[in-house]
């Protein structure tokens, strides 16, 4: 049987949730993940030391028994500079939100105005503390992302020594920047490696693949694709795994946000074997991300096969991805 072992998998932007979600889904993340960077929108967002502190201790308890380092951010607002410093050591990063954007992002940015953030980008360029962007304008909802390139730049050029990374790229233009701007770097998810907005309503409407952004077009996922399978340096796995209870999703108004989390390396052993790049996965779930944001992470070993894996129905009342349907790999230990 064909096997592939990675080192150290980590999601660099994975959604939590808290509570009774919180418990559910963190187990299903730190069990095959070393760590993962979470997400700060919950409501109300995570906004202070003492929320990073406690949430992150929520986090841990929800998984007492695995190895895992919740990665912490928060939401982005403009702070000052005392206040990063005084957070810095406990966050990975900042995450920033266009206001109303998607799901918990209402208190978010409503004018990218350079000088009044000024402040804060400068602070966390001095600290070393990366700003992580969720790059969607409020227009048509296909050129969102392309139209966000123009505020990348603007970002990128006003703070040269920022860290910038594009959350979730879906489009050709995102990926177009990596190479223009050293400080921009981007995470990926799964999900956008295999489907276009042909998947979520080009036949039946597919809730559980409706997310922000919403999949594009096809020669945007051969951008995301040639990017992610030669694992570019400057790109990560992040698979903004979204977990939503049933009844928001399978709704009238269906939140955003896909659920993968529980099979996110399963599929991308599938489309990185299927492209003959496995050999470039590792880079991909783990290499790229500890040198760009410098961390180190837990030791731990998952060892996938290559066999029929049926998607489960749901797990605890949140449907994943492709519930029901067969993939091509599955995990077969994990050390
Ligand atoms: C995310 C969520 O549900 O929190 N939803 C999504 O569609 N991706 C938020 C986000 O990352 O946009
Ligand atoms: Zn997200």
């Amino acid at each position: 049987m064909k096997t592939h072992t990675l080192l150290m998998p980590l999601d660099m932007h994975l959604h939590l949730r808290d509570g009774v979600m919180l418990e559910n889904v963190a187990p299903l993340s730190t069990f095959t993940f070393s760590g993962a960077l979470v997400m700060p929108n919950l409501v109300p967002p995570v906004e202070t030391l003492a929320d990073v502190r406690a949430y992150k201790g929520r986090i841990l308890a929800a998984a007492p028994n695995d190895f895992f380092e919740p990665y912490m951010t928060l939401f982005y607002k403009n702070y000052d500079k005392a206040f990063l410093e005084s957070v810095a050591d406990d966050i990975l990063a900042i995450k920033l939100y266009p206001a109303g954007i998607t799901t918990n992002s209402e208190g978010g940015v409503s004018s990218f105005d350079i000088e009044e953030m000024r402040p804060t980008l400068q602070a966390m360029s001095d600290l070393g503390i990366p700003l992580c962007v969720h790059g969607e304008t409020d227009g048509f909802v296909m050129d969102r992302e392309a139209e966000f390139m123009n505020i990348y730049e603007l970002l990128a050029t006003s703070f040269p020594e920022l860290k910038i990374v594009m959350e979730h790229i879906t489009t050709k233009e995102a990926v177009a920047m990596l190479d223009k701007f050293e400080n921009l770097y981007a995470t990926i998810t799964v999900h956008h490696l295999l489907i276009t907005l042909d998947d979520v309503v080009g036949g039946m409407m597919q809730p559980h693949l409706f997310c922000k952004p919403i999949a594009k077009r096809p020669e945007d996922l051969d951008a995301l694709l040639s990017v992610a399978l030669e694992a570019h340096p400057k790109v990560m796995f992040g698979s903004d795994s979204a977990p939503h209870p049933q009844h928001k999703k399978e709704s009238c108004g269906c939140a955003a946000g896909v659920f993968t989390a529980p099979i996110a390396l399963q599929l991308l052993c599938e489309i990185f074997d299927q492209f003959g790049k496995l050999s470039n996965l590792q880079a991909f779930v783990s290499d790229n991300a500890q040198n760009i944001y410098g961390i180190c992470p837990e030791f731990k070993e998952v060892i996938l096969e290559q066999r029929a894996f049926v998607v489960p129905d749901n797990y605890n009342g949140v449907v994943p991805m492709y519930a029901g349907k067969a993939i091509g790999w599955a995990l077969q230990d994990v050390e």
